[in-house]
């Protein structure tokens, strides 16, 4: 029996998709554990490309079982067209379950996550547009509907009655037009009869299996620094991509977490508003962006790029007690001469260690840089760390030491193949 959790240490978009598309081959059951369509795992394997907002990125491989858990929010379009999509091209190779307690995102709240963020102007938080905030706001206001009650027969009179509500806020508050409540259910009855088979107990799905010894790999969407709370609040996600949040969207225990590996890009990147001390606005940043086609999978924003920020990524290990990491896009290093890395900050003229993650205080935070040489070398076709150049092994020596924990993957490019695994 093992629990492995891939977890981001940064602000999303860190490789979680391709190491958990690694690392399903080696577990019985793949899971989604919070966030939703606001993910964008991007998996390369035989050649093709492929996307996933939703679905966990072991669906790739014939005999594993893909579970959406009872933290996740389910786009009911997203999903069932994620779905639909995959089974046309002949890809749709493992067995999926939704939680019966996963909440439902409808259109309704991605036209309400629109609304907020146009109504608040410029203090916008930059979200994804994927209703996610206003699905979990339903959910702790206990007004949200759940994947199970799309098994019941009232479940096109709940969707017209949520549909209702909406519209007192829509038009009281937001100033926009009515929905029609019957179009509204003409719109998401398709993907519900998409989706109805495949909700269940994941629960006890996932406590049988424990108990069978089955190894299961729980794949974070977002990052640590967009968890609701040990983020940079409000800009941040809804919900908990910490290892905390592992446990509570799926029914595993404590006793159970095996490993929890936290992935981390070679610099960093942001993509949304929100403070970001290490971001070069400048060439460097620019020609990290080029070389990491940093644009954003879901939305196409271009991402802020900036170094990597040690304080930042020892707080996301401790959080989440990571017993390793993944490095990843280190390639995108390769042209520069030097490299700079972030080990403290100065504040008010004293030199800090420990991140305040308060925006305002945060984005005060001058970054303390030690000065690496660049390794300047093409590492895409390294596949084992005799290949790597001693800089390269250096500046992997230097995030190690700092953070305490060893570097077991290093990602050298966006193939699978192109991964070096220590493990
Ligand atoms: P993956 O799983 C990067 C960011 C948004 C915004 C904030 C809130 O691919 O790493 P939301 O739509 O969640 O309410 O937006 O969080 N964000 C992400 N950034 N990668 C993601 O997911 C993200 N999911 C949300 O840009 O700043
Ligand atoms: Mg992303």
């Amino acid at each position: 029996m093992s629990v492995t959790a891939v977890i981001g240490a940064q602000w999303g978009d860190e490789g979680k998709g391709k190491l958990a598309h690694i690392l399903s081959l080696d577990h019985d059951i793949i899971l989604r554990y919070q966030g939703g369509s606001n993910a964008g795992h991007t998996v390369k394997a035989g050649g093709e490309t492929f996307k996933f907002k939703l679905v966990p990125s072991g669906m790739l491989h014939a005999g594993k079982t893909c579970l959406l858990c009872d933290g996740v929010v389910v786009n009911v379009m997203t999903l069932a067209e994620e779905i639909t999509a995959l089974r046309e091209r002949g890809q749709l190779k493992g067995e999926l379950m939704i939680s019966r307690h996963a909440h439902l995102v409808l259109p309704l709240h991605c036209m309400q996550d629109v609304y907020f963020e146009e109504a608040k102007g410029k203090r916008a938080i930059g979200t994804t547009r994927r209703g996610i905030g206003p699905a979990y706001a339903d959910k702790y206001f206990r007004v949200g509907l759940r994947a199970g009650d799309m098994l019941k027969d009232d479940f096109a009179h709940r969707v017209k009655a949520m549909a209702r509500r909406k519209n007192v806020l829509f038009t009281g508050y937001y100033n926009q037009p009515e929905v029609d409540p019957d179009q509204v259910w003409a719109q998401v009855a398709p993907a519900v009869e998409v989706l109805a088979p495949l909700v269940g107990d994941t629960i006890q799905l996932v406590r049988r299996a424990i108990g069978n010894g089955a190894s299961i790999l729980c794949e974070g969407a977002q990052g640590t620094l967009l968890d609701i709370d040990y983020g940079t609040y409000p800009f941040v996600t809804s919900s908990h991509p910490v290892s905390g949040g592992a446990l509570l969207g799926t029914g595993i225990s404590w006793r159970e977490l095996s490993s929890v590996i936290g992935v981390t890009k070679a610099y960093n990147t942001r993509v949304g508003a929100g403070p970001f001390p290490t971001e070069d606005a400048g060439p460097d940043g620019e020609r990290m962006r080029e070389a990491g086609a940093e644009y954003g999978t879901v939305t196409g924003r271009p991402r802020r790029c900036g170094w990597l920020d040690l304080p930042l990524l020892r707080y996301a290990a401790q959080l989440s007690g990571f017993t390793e990491l993944a490095l990843t896009k280190t390639d995108v290093l390769d042209r520069f001469e030097e490299l700079k890395i972030c080990v403290a900050y100065e504040r008010d003229g004293r030199r800090i260690e420990w991140p305040d993650l308060d925006p305002e205080v945060l984005q005060r935070s001058e970054p303390v840089y030690e000065m690496l040489p660049g390794w300047h070398s093409d590492v895409t076709a390294a596949r084992s760390v005799d290949d790597l150049p001693t800089a390269f092994m250096d500046y992997l020596g230097f995030i190690e030491d700092y953070v305490g924990l060893p570097i077991t993957y290093i990602s050298v490019g966006a193939d699978a193949g192109a991964t070096i695994s220590r493990a």
